[in-house]
């Protein structure tokens, strides 16, 4: 299955792209799209509608300040959805997290830490990988690369 990565801005892809090369890593298909839920709400609401019958099966949105992108993706889809608060010139992202973290019961939305693209992409490999034998795998291995590169640093 693919993941979509939605973000409310062009200001937001420099962030956001630490996630593509994630997925890349694990071999997963993805698309990137600018979309505003604010700005363009007809257009979020017919992305994220459509995004089941196109084999979709993870979304990421990445937003900053009055950051609504990922809850309103959210209560647009049952599709989990992953949310990375951008950082924010007055508030220092603080109030993109809140925005995104603090949803109403009943529609969740998996919140990663201010700038957490990358997270966000192995959080969504780890969703995936729940059927997907090979990314599971890959998991495995990068889990692996990483604690192993720590117990080979010499300081
Ligand atoms: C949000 O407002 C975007 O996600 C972006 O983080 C923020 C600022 O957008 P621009 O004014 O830079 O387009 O909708």
């Amino acid at each position: 299955m693919k993941v979509a990565i939605i973000m409310g801005s062009t200001s937001d892809l420099e962030v956001m792209s630490g996630a593509f090369g994630i997925l890349e890593g694990f071999g997963i298909e993805f698309e990137k799209r600018v979309i505003s839920a604010h700005r363009t709400p007809e257009l979020m609401f017919e992305y994220t509608k459509g995004l089941k019958d196109r084999g979709f099966g993870v979304v990421i949105a990445g937003a900053g300040g009055a950051a609504h992108l990922a809850g309103v993706a959210a209560g647009l889809t049952t599709l989990p959805v992953i949310a990375v608060p951008m950082a924010t010139k007055n508030l220092g992202g603080l109030d993109s997290l809140l925005s995104m973290v603090q949803m109403p019961t009943g529609i969740p939305v998996a919140t990663v830490a201010i700038g957490g693209a990358k997270n966000a992409a192995i959080l969504a490999a780890e969703i995936l990988a729940l059927g997907d034998k090979a990314v599971s795998e890959k998991l495995d291995a990068y889990r692996e690369a990483q604690a192993e590169k720590i117990r080979n640093t010499v300081i």
